[in-house]
């Protein structure tokens, strides 16, 4: 019945604006952060997502994103991803705001997508911001331009969100006819406000459907893949 209806909404939509997390990715065996198997059930985030953690103690900093650079060599965007992909293509869908940032949506052909949370598949000097090789970071390189610490391009904890990101994704979500929050547990600020943000309807597709605290005009609960891989359109 619930998947029908999203059929329905999506087909009479003319602008849809999905916003993704981990939940997306871990189909594709790319662990997410709050579910019983995510990372920050085994490891504390301050002590590898904040600049404090950069700074005080980059060697764990390091091997926490060097180990998860290299997970991407060795898994690819699934399905559900081919699929957002596939409704961009047909012009159902305008825009994937995502805090993923293991860059699966552009790999499986989503074209206008705004990386909320930045990505992990470019490097940058934390003293400089010159841009820097993924292999410099992985071999533990200093910057060759100011000898400073080499970083993934990632927003971390207590780090402003990319602000022209951010203002392209308010803009579409305040225009939107229909917001899909895809993946999520709505736990990091700020992105967990854009669903408040629309006047458009809002719907929730996700395995854990317990935590969310906002009113959504539909809630699905489920594997991603297998929810949007069942919507008729
Ligand atoms: N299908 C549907 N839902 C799933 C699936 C799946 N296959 N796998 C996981 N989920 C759901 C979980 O139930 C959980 O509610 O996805 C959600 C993922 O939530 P988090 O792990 O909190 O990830 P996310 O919401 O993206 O975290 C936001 O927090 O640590 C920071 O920067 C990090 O971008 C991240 C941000």
């Amino acid at each position: 019945m619930s998947i029908e209806k999203l059929g329905e909404w999506l087909q009479s939509s003319k602008n849809t604006v999905i916003v993704t997390g981990a939940g997306m990715s871990t189909e594709s065996g790319i662990p997410d952060f709050r579910s019983v198997s995510g990372w920050w059930n085994h490891i504390d985030p301050r002590t590898v997502a904040t600049t404090e953690a950069l700074t005080e103690n980059y060697a764990l900093f390091h091997e926490f994103y060097k180990l998860r650079i290299e997970a991407l060599d060795k898994a690819a965007p699934h399905e559900g991803h081919s699929i957002l992909a596939d409704w961009e293509q047909r012009g159902i869908v305008s825009l994937v705001a995502t805090q993923n940032v293991d860059g699966f949506h552009q790999l499986a052909g989503s074209q206008n997508v705004e990386e909320l949370h930045g990505s992990i598949r470019s490097i940058r000097c934390h003293r400089c911001q010159q841009a820097a090789f993924i292999d410099d970071f992985k071999r533990k390189a200093s910057c060759p331009q100011c000898g400073g610490t080499l970083r993934p391009n990632v927003v971390l904890f207590g780090e402003s969100l990319p602000q022209k990101s951010w203002h392209i994704v308010m803009e579409a979500i305040k225009r939107a006819e229909l917001v899909l929050v895809i993946g999520t547990s709505l736990e990091v600020y700020p992105v967990n406000q854009l669903p408040m943000m629309t006047k458009g309807k809002t719907v929730y597709i996700n395995l854990d459907t317990s935590q969310y605290t906002v009113p959504f005009d539909l809630v699905i609960e489920g594997k991603i893949k297998e929810v949007l891989q069942q919507i008729p359109i």
